[in-house]
């Protein structure tokens, strides 16, 4: 159970292995899944959504994940831990990119960052792994510009499956290790697979991609309401938990909790 590593992500792809990433945003799952094997955690600002309450990832701020990420960090013996950069922390220029992506780095312990945007980003990322920080990039459907985007839509599909692939080249040439392809038709990612040496990973992107990436509130059937096409629900934590929610309930309602096992004696 060697350390994940960046060569670890170019290996995987060079041998053909498929790469598994979950989001984590707390110290439970972040052992649960690095117990399970999961090579890399992302401290999404997904948590926008699956902790804070927020409709969108636009509010989030570099205060409120940073605690998350550092507890993450501090759960993990094995995989490899990604810090996402907020909206509004890396878009003025690189130097405001390089600051926080220091920031991240030095207080929470993560082994690199991630942050949205293909070409436009292209001299953020390579600022910071210029300084020596590993950077995820993040093309397809970007959360963060969903006002501009329309909404939750499918990215280079048709004729801008062109736009995707120059971003997917851009990305990797200012030297991402590896790029997110999120909401894109499988055969656009099959092609931005093939054109680049960096691991594409894919969130609702197809089967032709070197890796998986899921929101772990919706891998586990937690998140409340529909989830996109692409999610496939492992397990049913909302159901469950509603159970046993409503049990405790009834059983102090009924005088069943707590038994004689529970008391402490005199
Ligand atoms: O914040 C997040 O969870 C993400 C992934 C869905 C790619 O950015
Ligand atoms: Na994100």
């Amino acid at each position: 159970r060697a350390k994940v590593r960046t060569r670890h992500f170019l290996e995987a792809k060079r041998d053909g292995v498929r790469i598994t990433g979950l989001t984590s945003y707390d110290t439970n799952t972040a052992r649960i899944f690095d117990e399970a094997g999961i090579d890399f955690l992302l401290v999404g600002d997904s948590a926008g959504n699956t902790v804070l309450g927020y409709d969108t990832t636009v509010p989030v701020t570099s205060e409120e994940l940073i605690p998350l990420t550092r507890a993450v960090a501090r759960s993990t013996t094995r995989a490899f831990v990604i810090a996402d950069l907020p909206f509004g922390s890396y878009e003025i220029g690189p130097e405001q990119a390089l600051a926080t992506a220091v920031r991240f780095m030095k207080e929470t312990g993560a082994h690199a960052v991630k942050l949205e945007g293909g070409r436009r980003s292209a001299p953020q990322i390579a600022r910071i792994v210029e300084a020596g920080i590993p950077v995820m990039a993040h093309i397809g459907f970007t959360p963060q510009s969903e006002h501009r985007l329309g909404g939750h839509r499918v990215q280079g599909r048709g004729e801008a499956a062109g736009e995707l692939l120059d971003d997917a080249r851009a990305v990797e040439d200012a030297g991402a290790f590896a790029v997110v392809l999120e909401m894109v038709p499988s055969d656009t990612a099959r092609r931005a697979t093939e054109a680049l040496t960096i691991p594409t990973i894919g969130v609702g992107a197809g089967p032709h991609v070197d890796g998986q990436l899921m929101v772990w509130t919706d891998f586990a059937g937690l998140t409340a309401g529909r989830v996109p096409r692409f999610v496939k629900r492992y397990a049913d934590l909302r159901g469950e938990l509603t159970r046993a929610a409503t049990a405790f309930r009834e059983d102090v309602a009924s005088g069943g909790y707590p038994g004689p096992e529970h008391e402490y004696p005199d």
